[in-house]
């Protein structure tokens, strides 16, 4: 097992490794006094792996309730938030008590919301399941729900007690969502490490799941550590999202998350190789190792309806696109883009009118 130790406006810690599910009732109990415990997953993996979390979570001495959500974004909305937080209220769940979010990036953002805000902010843990949950969205405490207008448009910073990283769950995951925990993974690699991008290329992320996860909670854990509040460099990030936001809105978030990254990835090293910003061997190696990992390159989309998505995504502010640029294979510069010039980037980067 693995343990990384997140220092941000709580400390705690991220543990990786198999088996984790078993021992999660005296781990949560280590970090918790709560009597009550409430479980938060989608239909999926509720029976997939809810009863080991129960049972553990017994066995521990919790009370244990579960709330079962559709899976999906279309869970991530005030809608359901509202229903989970009425849940709570009648089963007489307080502030002392903790939430358990055991699932994808969906079910962490919602509960962790919930947790936030419930009774003025109770305890929460991280279970993630999704290799993109184990990578990037259970760790460093952004919480969210999506409004009809766009993704996590309401939020907060709150960060988990305890992140516990089951290895086992990723097992069951569907090819297509592992392909997407790749494109944060490959991510990662392109912002800050070629360490971690050759080995990505050199041996398939599964199998090197345990290192792999680890040294991107560990890059994520410095980048929060600096900056919690998202002012700076946080926003290295958001590399490949941009673009990525705004096509999975173009296509009604039919396009995963993941996918959306991988194209808005090969997008903006496209548009750095062309303004003379990174040499052809970072483009080819990005593209070489998105087509590896079977990831898109290719909006398909016009230049007009990306520059239309991207002008209403909550990243701009100030007339300002802050745009994450890969000048070579890990190490990225944050460039500000005026409004205006969006649409010269994206033409740059390969898109037709
Ligand atoms: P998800 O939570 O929708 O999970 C993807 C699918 O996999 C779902 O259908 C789910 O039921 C299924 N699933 C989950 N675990 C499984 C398992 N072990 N076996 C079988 N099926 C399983 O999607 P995701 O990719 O994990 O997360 C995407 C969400 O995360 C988006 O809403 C995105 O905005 C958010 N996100 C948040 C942050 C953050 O910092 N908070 C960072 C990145 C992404
Ligand atoms: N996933 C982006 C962030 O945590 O800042």
């Amino acid at each position: 097992m693995t343990v990384v130790q997140v220092q941000a406006s709580r400390s705690y810690e991220v543990l990786i490794g198999e088996g984790l599910l078993k021992e999660a009732g005296e781990r949560i109990r280590a970090v918790t006094r709560a009597g009550t415990a409430v479980i938060v997953a989608g239909d999926i993996v509720w029976p997939l792996y809810g009863q080991r979390l129960s049972r553990s979570l017994e066995a521990a001495g919790f009370r244990v309730l579960s709330y079962v959500i559709p899976h999906g974004e279309r869970s991530k909305n005030l809608e359901t938030y509202g229903a989970l937080l009425a849940f709570l209220a009648e089963h007489r769940v307080n502030r002392g008590d903790v939430l358990v979010a055991l699932g994808g990036g969906v079910t962490g953002d919602l509960t962790g919301f919930a947790a936030s805000t419930y009774q003025r902010g109770m305890d929460f843990v991280q279970v993630p399941t999704t290799l993109l949950a184990a990578v990037d969205s259970s760790v460093g405490g952004k919480t969210a729900v999506d409004l009809p207008t766009g993704k996590n448009q309401v939020g907060t910073f709150y960060q988990p007690s305890l992140v516990l990283c089951d290895l086992e769950t990723l097992g069951t995951l569907p090819e297509e969502e592992y392909r997407c925990g790749c494109a944060e993974v490959i991510k990662y690699g392109v912002l800050g490490s070629a360490k971690l991008f050759n080995e990505l290329e050199l041996l398939p992320v599964r199998e090197q799941l345990e290192h792999v996860i680890a040294e991107c909670v560990r890059m994520k854990r410095d980048i929060v550590a600096a900056d919690e509040f998202d002012r700076g460099r946080r926003q290295l990030l958001n590399l490949g999202h941009s673009v990525g936001h705004a096509v999975e809105a173009c296509s009604g978030y039919t396009v995963l998350h993941g996918q959306a990254v991988a194209i808005g990835l090969a997008v903006v090293t496209r548009a750095a190789y062309e303004r003379g910003l990174c040499f052809r061997n970072t483009l080819e190696a990005v593209l070489g190792i998105l087509k590896k990992y079977g990831l898109p390159t290719e909006p398909g989309y016009s230049r007009a309806a990306l520059e239309e998505a991207m002008l209403a995504d909550k990243k701009l502010s100030g007339g300002q696109l802050r745009l994450i640029i890969p000048r070579e294979i890990g190490h990225c510069e944050i460039l500000p883009v005026p409004v205006e010039d969006i649409g010269v980037w994206l033409a740059a980067g390969g898109l037709q009118a």
